[in-house]
């Protein structure tokens, strides 16, 4: 998989998808409220964390976005957050309810490890609530204290912090 032109092409997937109606590419600005959204409603009911309006302005580089062709909305969303030299996580993954199911959450986090992998990353983790979902992908639960300290600058911003909930799991490329 690769990032052209802002569209991520999807090689493999495409034979399982149809892509007439639906497309994966980087968030520009102009998903940012969309995206909010997208989290909020699952940050509502306790499957991921909310992210402030300002917050999401500063990370809208990290987002892919997961849309109907006609732009007409946001179904599917996740972010690749590059924390040090060799480590990035993947934060915010989230699938509208009504299209989950679809293949679109592993498309959005092959999507963003394949990214990882083109700007040189060896480390990729997640902070999660669904540690069975990552680990069809590689990932393997870790002790969270092993994580680099600089992650835990970022998490003060959390609501939880500092009593983080979440299983941290990490993958190598
Ligand atoms: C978790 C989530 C992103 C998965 O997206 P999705 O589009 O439904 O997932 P996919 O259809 O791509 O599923 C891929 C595989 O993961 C499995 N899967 C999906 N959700 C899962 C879950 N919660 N736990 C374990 N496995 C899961 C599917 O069965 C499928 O397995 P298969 O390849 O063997 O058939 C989506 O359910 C979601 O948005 N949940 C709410 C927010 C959330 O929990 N985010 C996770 C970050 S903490």
């Amino acid at each position: 998989m690769a990032l052209m032109n802002g569209v991520w092409k999807l090689c493999d997937f495409n034979r399982l998808y149809n892509f007439r109606d639906i497309m994966i590419r980087k968030a520009t600005v102009r998903d940012v409220k969309a995206i909010r959204r997208l989290l909020k409603k699952h940050a509502d009911r306790g499957e991921l964390l909310p992210r402030a309006l300002s917050d999401l302005y500063d990370d809208v580089r990290d987002f892919s976005v997961f849309e109907e062709k006609s732009g007409a909305s946001i179904i599917g969303i996740c972010a690749l957050h590059v924390c040090w030299e060799d480590l990035a996580e993947i934060r915010s993954l989230a699938v509208s309810e009504q299209y989950q199911g679809e293949g679109i959450g592993s498309t959005l986090v092959t999507a963003a490890l394949a990214e990882a992998e083109d700007l040189g990353i060896r480390r990729v983790f997640t902070l999660t609530y669904r540690p069975d979902f990552f680990n069809k992908y590689g990932f393997k639960t870790v002790d969270k204290a092993t994580l680099p300290q600089k992650v835990w600058a970022e998490c003060i911003k959390c609501v939880k912090f500092p009593d983080c909930d979440e299983i941290a799991m990490l993958k190598l490329l």
